[in-house]
């Protein structure tokens, strides 16, 4: 076991006039996570340090923080990946609720607007399930995997300059759907996309899909969004 200290940004709206640094100091393997030194701190040194955290096992996405400097799940950073001081924020660009607790509420509404859900004008073959070919299925395979944990929206210099900037999770959600051959709802979608808070704020930065914890190319999906609403106005 090695002492590592953590620096935590901490606020709590109803006694802070503004946020402060607390550190904490303790002991923890280089193979623990970030979760696991943070739940040490809450059970058994201050209980009022507040975060969200729920599955522990990289799933539900609630535990997304910035974790030196980069968006990171900390039930899935080690510290050997992180280093033995860690300096932890809330995300960015979300208000802060308390702590490590963010206001999740305008990514959601982000989220709703690009209708992330099946839409189909044609009722299910009478034989079972709308079927699709594997090379279909692959085409929006990535976007599959997103969790909504807002790592990507809140690691991107757009949407932090512009806060009705859609952001890359919307697009990510929105690409699962436009692109499944069943789904009858892509001119809907892509008609949001289009308009002055959609896709064409993407600078194509890259920090998406370096904070990604998925692993999914959010970056090359908003350019196949991009691209698909070139096609759709020809
Ligand atoms: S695309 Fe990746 S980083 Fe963005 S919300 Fe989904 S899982 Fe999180
Ligand atoms: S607690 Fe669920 S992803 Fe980390």
């Amino acid at each position: 076991m090695k002492k590592r200290t953590l620096k935590i940004k901490r606020f709590n709206p109803t006694k802070d006039k503004k946020p402060y640094w607390q550190e904490f100091v303790v002991e923890a393997e280089d193979t623990d996570r970030i979760l696991d030194a943070l739940n040490h701190i809450k059970w058994y040194v201050d209980g009022s340090l507040t975060m969200r955290r729920s599955c522990a096992h990289g799933i539900c996405g609630s535990d997304a923080m910035c974790i030196n400097g980069k968006n990171l799940l900390a039930c899935k950073a080690l510290f050997k990946e992180v280093g033995d001081d860690v300096t932890i924020e809330p995300l960015a660009g979300l208000p802060v609720i308390r702590d490590l607790v963010v206001d999740m509420e305008p990514f959601m509404e982000h989220y709703r607007t690009v209708l992330p859900y099946f839409i189909s004008e044609t009722p299910p073959p009478s034989y079972g399930e709308r079927l699709q070919s594997i090379e279909e299925r692959k085409i929006f395979d990535d976007t599959t995997k997103c969790i909504l944990c807002a790592a990507c929206t809140t690691s991107c210099p757009s949407f932090w300059a512009r806060g009705e900037y859609i952001g890359p999770s919307a697009i990510v959600q929105a690409h699962r759907f436009i692109f499944d051959s069943r789904d009858d709802g892509a001119a809907a979608r892509l008609d949001i996309l289009g308009n002055a808070d959609g896709v064409w704020r993407c600078r194509t930065i890259y920090n998406c899909t370096n904070a990604c914890p998925r692993g999914i190319e959010v970056t090359k999906a908003v350019g196949e969004v991009k691209k698909e609403i070139l096609f759709s106005t020809l």
